[in-house]
C-alpha cells in the first residue's frame, strides 16, 4: 500500500507497509540517507530525525504514526551552498572521525537548540547523553553545538 508523509516540507507517497521504520522509508524509499541505522533499537540515536520538532528515533517509529506530521532530516536543514549553522560550526570544529554519528548528533542539537538557543555546556551534554559516539568525538561534538549557539545568537 501506499503511505503519504511530509518530509523536508514536501508530501511524498511511498509504498510501504503501516509498520515500516520512517528510518527505512528516508533511505530506501526516499534516498534521504543521512540518517544512520545503528542498533535498531532506539539505544544509540543514529537514526534522530525531528517529527513536529522533537528529536525522535526513526528506527523504531513506524509511519503509520506520522499521519500529518512534519519530518526533517539531516538534508533538510541546509545545502553544501547555505550549511544551518550547525553544519557550519561541526565542520569549523571537524566535529567527526568516521562521521556515523553525527546526523543524528546535528538533528538532537537542532531540538535542543529550538527549544533552548543559550545552552549550558551541561544542558549539551545532558541533551547529548544518549546519543553515542564509539570514536570519542563528544568534546568537539559539543563545542560545535555551543559555536553554533553563538553564531545563531549573532544573526
Ligand atoms: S539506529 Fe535508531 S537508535 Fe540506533
Ligand atoms: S564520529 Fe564515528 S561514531 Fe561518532
Amino acid at each position: 500500500m501506499a503511505v503519504s508523509l511530509t518530509v523536508n516540507g514536501a508530501t511524498r507517497s511511498v509504498p510501504a507497509e503501516p509498520d515500516t521504520p520512517l528510518l527505512y522509508v528516508l533511505r530506501n524509499d526516499l534516498e534521504l540517507n543521512g540518517a544512520k541505522f545503528g542498533c535498531g533499537l532506539a539505544q544509540c540515536g543514529a537514526c534522530t530525525v525531528l517529527v513536529n520538532g522533537q528529536a525522535m528515533r526513526s528506527c523504531v517509529t513506524p509511519i503509520d504514526a506520522l499521519a500529518g506530521a512534519e519530518v526533517v532530516t539531516l538534508e533538510g536543514l541546509g545545502t553544501a551552498e547555505k550549511p544551518h549553522p550547525l553544519q557550519h560550526a561541526f565542520i569549523a570544529e571537524q566535529a567527526a572521525q568516521c562521521g556515523y554519528c553525527i546526523s543524528g548528533m546535528i538533528m538532537t542539537a537542532k531540538a535542543l537548540l529550538d527549544r533552548n538557543p543559550r545552552p549550558s555546556e551541561r544542558d549539551v551534554r545532558e541533551a547529548l547523553a544518549a546519543n553515542l559516539c564509539r570514536c570519542g568525538t563528544h568534546n568537539r561534538i559539543v563545542r560545535a553545538i555551543l559555536r553554533a549557539a553563538n553564531e545563531i545568537g549573532r544573526t
